[in-house]
């Protein structure tokens, strides 16, 4: 199993340029199982979850065919199976879109339990909330779910919980359902908009993406076309974050700094230099920190995917911080590998108080998930005095491309083993 091994030390300096967004690369390649006949994405990042599921794809009997790295061309008009129930399938959280897109096209899907990272409960109860509003069954057994239904109705459903998973879903199973369906309460993530300006460009009907109310009017088909995906706010959240705690002064481009206002706010009240331009963010620090307080909410809240670097960066930073994790039951299992870096964090439920020290020291460190993963990354940079080494790296290739490319050619000393 590969490593990654880091010297820290070295301030980060010059530009980084941000790939598409994982998260809505994941629900945008399941969606063009609703396009009889060819999407063309492009802005695809170049990682594990986008290798899988577009093996996903292609087990459904699409045909795929990338046109360079970073753009897949699918033909799904030739999809006949709505069985997705490969091992690999609930290795990951984004299978759960193949369920919406094949309902909503076929009526049928036949999907393995949604896997990803383990955050305490993880449930999909609100997406089955929407599938039977639309006159879908469920069933669930061992680790598999199927939905049925003769003809998806548009219903009016109110999600219990923000959900960006579930907002999704139903937004792709009623894409060409039999008249309207009004999702309230949805999720505002830029990937959702994104999700939605790619089933529009196919000719779909989607109204209020981006806000707490999306109306979904049902057509007869979906037509083929190109389309291509936002950046990556969480890869963009995390080269910020690296330039900061590296004091260093980092342009981080190809993004919309719009997408990134809390984050921004967030580092500026830290002390941290940010100019911000048309597609880019100029990050830049002496690399003293101010403490400050986050909280986790869904968008436009500060991004609870970027909690765990956060996290790193305010246990360098000058005083206490508190960090409240505001979206998921328990996202604090990295703490306990921070804490091997000299880091002094206490877990209280759902909020870690942070005591920041001048510098980190240098350890064996495993990722717990993806974001755990970049956040130790983070911790290597900011320790001195030896190498860090992180195990379990396949958690990072799932949603960061090259990170030791991009990293090294920052000026960090990173390497995989
Ligand atoms: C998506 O997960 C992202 N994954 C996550 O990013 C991200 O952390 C999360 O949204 C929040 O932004 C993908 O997009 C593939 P949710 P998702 O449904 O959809 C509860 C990463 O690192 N909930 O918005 O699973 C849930 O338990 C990953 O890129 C229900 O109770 O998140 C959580 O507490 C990690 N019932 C809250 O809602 C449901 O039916 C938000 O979850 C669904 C969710």
């Amino acid at each position: 199993m590969s490593e990654l091994c880091i010297r820290g030390g070295n301030r980060l300096m010059g530009n980084v340029v941000i790939n598409g967004a994982k998260n809505a690369a994941v629900a945008i390649l399941p969606a063009t199982i609703l396009v009889d006949g060819v999407s063309t994405i492009e802005n695809l990042p170049n990682i594990d979850d986008v290798i899988i599921l577009n093996k996903a794809i292609q087990s459904l009997g699409a045909t795929t065919q990338f046109l360079d790295e970073h753009t897949l061309e699918i033909d799904a008009s030739t999809l006949n199976n709505t069985s997705a129930l490969d091992e690999c399938i609930s290795k990951m959280r984004a299978s759960y879109y193949l369920i919406g897109a094949l309902v909503g096209r076929f009526g049928r899907a036949k999907v393995a339990m949604p896997g990803g990272c383990d955050f305490g409960g993880r449930p999909i109860d609100q997406h089955i909330k929407g599938f039977e509003a639309m006159g879908a069954t469920v069933k669930i057994e061992k680790n598999m779910i199927e939905v049925t239904a003769k003809q998806l109705v548009g219903a009016r459903i109110y999600l219990d919980v923000v959900s960006v998973g579930a907002t999704i879903n139903i937004m792709l199973a009623a894409v060409l359902a039999q008249g309207t369906t009004i999702i309230e309460n949805s999720a505002k993530e830029p990937h959702i908009v994104d999700v939605a300006n790619f089933l529009n460009k196919m000719g779909a009907n989607i109204k209020g993406a981006g806000t707490n109310v999306i109306r979904v009017r049902g057509v007869e088909k979906l037509h083929s076309g190109r389309y291509t995906t936002v950046p990556d706010q969480i890869e963009a959240g995390t080269y910020m974050i690296a330039a900061a705690i590296t004091g260093g002064d980092v342009y981080v481009r190809n993004i919309i700094p719009e997408h990134m206002e809390s984050v921004s706010y967030k580092m500026r009240e830290m002390g941290i230099g940010i100019e911000e331009g048309d597609d880019y963010i100029r990050v830049f620090s002496n690399g003293r920190l101010k403490s400050t307080n986050v909280k986790t909410l869904p968008y436009p809240g500060f991004p609870t995917d970027l909690q765990p670097q956060m996290s790193v960066l305010l246990s360098v930073a000058d005083g206490e911080s508190v960090m409240i994790e505001g979206v998921f039951e328990n996202r604090f299992q990295y703490i306990d590998q921070l804490k091997e870096t000299g880091a002094i964090i206490r877990v209280e439920g759902n909020k870690a108080i942070i005591q920041g020290v001048d510098v980190l020291k240098p350890a064996t460190l495993k990722a717990t998930d993806l974001r755990a993963g970049a956040a130790m990354i983070l911790a290597g940079l900011k320790s001195e005095g030896g190498e860090t080494v992180i195990h379990n790296i396949k958690y990072i290739d799932r949603g960061y491309e090259q990170v030791e490319k991009k990293l090294s050619a920052l000026g960090a000393q990173i390497y995989r083993q």
